[in-house]
């Protein structure tokens, strides 16, 4: 999910190029331009993506679906792609069977949270983690670093400084480090080779460590 997006570009790229998946099956609102004999490829509207609960007959999900508030128009925009998606994403694929599902959620992700974006962000975790999928791996990255083609412009500045604050962030001020989308990618899909043993929450800091070198 999310795979015409900067980190499930990533994700996409490293499981076909991975021979441990036989099928990648890409779910999106429109398609890539790209073909492969292990890729296939579901174009849907994503509020009918129950119509589809076949597809989500899978063993690992890689969830890389978000927005921005100012990209959806509204908060409650916003809240169908960051929530609702990602948790009929995940409760769909608890009935297919998955044994896996890896959210790209964000730094500071909490429901109790009294900012909007983070309060939605854990949310959404939990009620992921309230799905009977025996394992769920919640990725919780800073800003994010990498190529976009849609403006951004707040994430725009910040992708210019923080090659110059990152290496003065240490201590405690690691965790808000950027992370490249190329690296919290490399990282979920390490993680995906793991046993499924219940809910485990990785921070920047530890997706760095995860998904560099
Ligand atoms: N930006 C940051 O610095 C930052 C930091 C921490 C966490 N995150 C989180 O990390 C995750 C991945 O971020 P990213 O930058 O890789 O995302 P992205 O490049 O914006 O890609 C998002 C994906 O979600 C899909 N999507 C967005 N709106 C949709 C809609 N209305 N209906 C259906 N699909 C929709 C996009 O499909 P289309 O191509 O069709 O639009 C795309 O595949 C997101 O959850 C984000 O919130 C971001």
């Amino acid at each position: 999910m999310g795979a015409t997006g900067l980190v499930g570009g990533h994700v996409l790229d490293l499981l076909l190029a991975s021979p441990g998946y036989a099928r990648v099956s890409v779910i999106g609102r429109r398609g890539l331009e790209r073909e492969h004999p292990r890729l296939v490829q579901h174009v849907v509207d994503m509020n009918r993506m129950a119509e589809h609960a076949e597809w989500f007959a899978v063993d690992d999900v890689f969830c890389c679906l978000g927005t921005t508030i100012a990209a959806a128009g509204s908060q409650e925009a916003f809240r169908r792609v960051d929530h609702d998606y990602v948790v009929q994403c995940a409760q769909l694929a608890a009935q297919g069977g998955a044994a896996r599902y890896l959210l790209v959620s964000a730094a500071g992700a909490n429901a109790r949270s009294r900012v909007f974006y983070n309060r939605t962000k854990g949310e959404a975790e939990d009620e992921v983690r309230a799905t009977t999928i025996p394992g769920v791996t919640l990725l919780r990255p800073s800003l994010l670093l990498g190529e976009r083609t849609e403006h951004r412009p707040g994430e725009a500045l910040a992708q210019r400084v923080a090659p110059v604050l990152n290496p003065l962030m240490v201590g405690p001020l690691r965790r808000y480090r950027g992370v490249d989308a190329r690296v919290v990618a490399k990282a979920m899909v390490r993680l995906a080779a793991e046993e499924p043993r219940g809910v485990r929450v990785v921070e920047s800091e530890e997706i760095q460590e995860l998904g560099g070198a």
